[in-house]
C-alpha cells in the first residue's frame, strides 16, 4: 500500500517528462474529498474533475446541465484533499464557447474559487483563439478530441469518432493546432486505436486515452466506470478493477438485516 512514497508534485513539465522518458502517465476523474484523497494517495498523476460528474454525481443523462458554480464546488473538494496529483477541471458546456473572453473569465473562476492547477476544454481549431487567451493569463490547458461529449446532439450517439479519412485527418491537423497554440497535453475519446498511436507518435506532449488503445502516452476513466459503482455501464473499452456495486449492494443488505 503507498501513501505518498513520492511528495514531488505532479506538474504539467513533469507529464512532459514522463512522456520523453516513455513512463505512462495515469490519470482518473475525482468529484469528492474522499474518493479525491485515496485516488492521490495512491499515486494517480491526474486527477480531472469531469463534467462527467453531471452524470455519475447529478444523475444527468448528458454533461450538458452541469454549471459552472457546480464544476467549481467539485473541484474545491478535490483540491482538498490532494497531495502530489495534478488536478484539471473541465470547463463546462456553456462557460467558454462564446468567445475566448467568456473562456478566459471562466477559467480564472476555476482557478481562484476552486485551486485547481489547469483546465481542460472540448474543441479544436474553433477554441485555439480561447486556448491562447487563457494561456496568457498563465493557466494551463488541456485539450480534448474524438468523442466530445458536449456535442452529444450534434454527434447523435456515443460510438467511436474518426473512423472515415476526412474526421481523422481533421482530427490529426486539430491535435497539432492544440499543441502548437501550447496545450500541456490531449485526451483522446473514443478513437481508433491506430489513430491515436500516431497522433502520440506525431506530438511531443502526452496523449492520454479513453476507449482509444494502448498506444497513447496514458490513460484515463471515470472513477465510477473502473470501480463498476455503475453496473448498468460496460462498453468494450472499459477495464474494470473492481465490483463495487455489488461489495456495496451486499454491505447494504447486511446492515438492513442485522
Ligand atoms: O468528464 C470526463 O469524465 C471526461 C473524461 C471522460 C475524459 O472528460
Amino acid at each position: 500500500m503507498s501513501v505518498h512514497k513520492n511528495l514531488k508534485k505532479v506538474t504539467t513539465h513533469s507529464l512532459f517528462e514522463m512522456k520523453s522518458a516513455g513512463k505512462k502517465i495515469s490519470m482518473l476523474t475525482g468529484y469528492d474529498f474522499s474518493m479525491a484523497r485515496i485516488i492521490d494517495e495512491a499515486g494517480m498523476d491526474i486527477i480531472l474533475v469531469g463534467d462527467s460528474a453531471s452524470n455519475v454525481m447529478a444523475g444527468h443523462e448528458t454533461t450538458l446541465p452541469i454549471t459552472l458554480d457546480q464544476m467549481i464546488y467539485h473541484a474545491s473538494s478535490v483540491v482538498r484533499a490532494v497531495k502530489r496529483a495534478l488536478v484539471v477541471v473541465d470547463l463546462p458546456f456553456g462557460s467558454y464557447q462564446g468567445n475566448s473572453k467568456e473562456a478566459l473569465s471562466s477559467s480564472i473562476r476555476i482557478m481562484k474559487e476552486s485551486g485547481g492547477h489547469a483546465v481542460k476544454m472540448e474543441g479544436g481549431h474553433e477554441i485555439i483563439e480561447s486556448i491562447q487567451r487563457i494561456l496568457t493569463a498563465g493557466i494551463p490547458v488541456m485539450g480534448h478530441l474524438g468523442l466530445t461529449p458536449q456535442s452529444i446532439y450534434k454527434f447523435g450517439t456515443y460510438l467511436v469518432r474518426a473512423k472515415e479519412k476526412d474526421e481523422a485527418d481533421r482530427l490529426i491537423e486539430d491535435a497539432i493546432a492544440l499543441e502548437k497554440a501550447g496545450c500541456f497535453a490531449i485526451v483522446l475519446e473514443k478513437i481508433p486505436a491506430d489513430l491515436a498511436t500516431k497522433v502520440a507518435k506525431m506530438l511531443t506532449i502526452p496523449i492520454i486515452g479513453i476507449g482509444a488503445g494502448n498506444g497513447v502516452d496514458g490513460q484515463v476513466l471515470v472513477i465510477h466506470d473502473m470501480l463498476g459503482i455503475n453496473n448498468e455501464f460496460s462498453p468494450r473499452f472499459l477495464r474494470k478493477y473492481n465490483n463495487l456495486y455489488e461489495q456495496m449492494m451486499v454491505s447494504f443488505q447486511n446492515y438492513i438485516s442485522l
